[in-house]
């Protein structure tokens, strides 16, 4: 749906995308995250058309985006970082005049209008003045417009800042429910965790790059491959640590206070045996659980550190 590649773009002195790729499939709910400064807003101006990159292309749906323009424009919806309201417009006269702009009038529009505003949860709202709106309801518009011409993208920078936790949810149920609806999306936010529990796939930004990217349930194994196993025996403990030493899975042993802390590359299924051939040895196991996945402490071992070096590929 969206492919990226080899972006660049620079600020007078400043290299703000760096070769930047990134590549989108049909459906995705995908996750951009970054520090600020990071490049996302810029790479997301290159891509809705506001900017021109200085190298690199851009796809959406197959075409050439930078340069055939206006066949594309009607590929996608964009709801930007900050936005200009029309604040002396009502909620239902802000969404019929962007209808228009589409090229939608009477009652097309209206019914369209209506059922946005209702999918958006504003349809209560649609005579208040868009100015009274609380900054959530104005980002849930500004979504409500950018669906107008029932995009099959839609790109979002940083919808959910600034908003409260409840607002956030909310919001986050919405993107969800567009994505099982059909749409592909692009959400960016500089809070890995904010994006983590709803994303299908992640890519990492940190000074105009990918440093990481894939598939979220892919990465978060990944994550759990490099947390330790925490193995808990109420005796013989000396017995199981010399298993596991045999083990050509087991890379480290660490013992943690009445844990024994194992550094173990494999799966569930690997994770099984092991815990299978402990017990059959007659070792008495109480506890065997990996350490639960940590993606913010990767990410800021990725954006802070060793940049470049991607920490989760397990090297072994
Ligand atoms: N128009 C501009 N002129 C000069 N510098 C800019 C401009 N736009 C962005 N930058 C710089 O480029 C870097 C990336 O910015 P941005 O894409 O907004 O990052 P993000 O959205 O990830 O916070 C920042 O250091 C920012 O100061
Ligand atoms: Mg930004």
């Amino acid at each position: 749906m969206l492919k990226i590649r080899g972006l660049k773009k620079k600020f007078k002195n400043f290299q703000a995308l760096n070769g930047l790729d990134m590549e989108i499939e049909e459906g995705a709910l995908y996750g951009f995250v970054g520090p600020n400064g990071a490049g996302k807003t810029t790479a997301i101006r290159i891509i809705t058309g506001l900017l021109l990159p200085d190298e690199g292309t851009v796809e959406i749906g197959g075409k050439d985006a930078l340069r055939y323009r206006e066949e594309v424009k009607d590929d996608f919806g964009y709801v930007p970082d900050e936005f200009g309201m029309y604040d002396n417009l009502k909620v239902w006269e802000y969404m019929e005049f962007f209808a228009s702009c589409y090229g939608y009038s009477g009652l097309v529009a209206r019914e369209r209008c209506t059922e946005l505003l209702k999918q958006v949860k504003l349809d209560d709202r649609a005579d208040a003045f868009v100015d009274s709106l609380s900054r959530g309801m104005k980002q849930r518009l500004c979504l409500a417009r950018a669906l107008i011409h029932d995009p099959k993208l839609l790109v979002l920078d940083e919808p959910t800042s600034g908003m409260d936790p409840r607002t956030r949810m909310e919001f986050k149920e919405l993107l969800k429910e567009l994505c099982a609806e059909g749409k592909t999306i692009l959400v960016s936010s500089h809070i890995l965790s904010e994006l983590s529990q709803m994303c299908t796939d992640i890519g990492i930004i940190d000074a105009g790059k990918i440093v990481l990217s894939g598939n979220m349930t892919e990465i978060l194994q990944k994550v759990n491959d490099s947390n330790p196993l925490l193995i808990k025996v109420y005796e013989h403990r000396e017995a199981a640590i010399k298993m596991l030493r045999q083990d050509p899975a087991v890379k480290t042993i660490a013992i943690r206070e009445d844990d024994i802390a194992v550094r173990f590359h494999g799966g569930h299924e690997a994770e099984a045996d092991l815990l299978r051939k402990l017990v059959t040895a007659g070792i008495p196991v109480s506890g065997f659980i990996r350490e639960q996945g940590d993606l913010e402490s990767i990410f800021m071992q990725i954006t802070n550190h060793d940049k470049g070096k991607v920490v989760l590929t397990s090297e072994e």
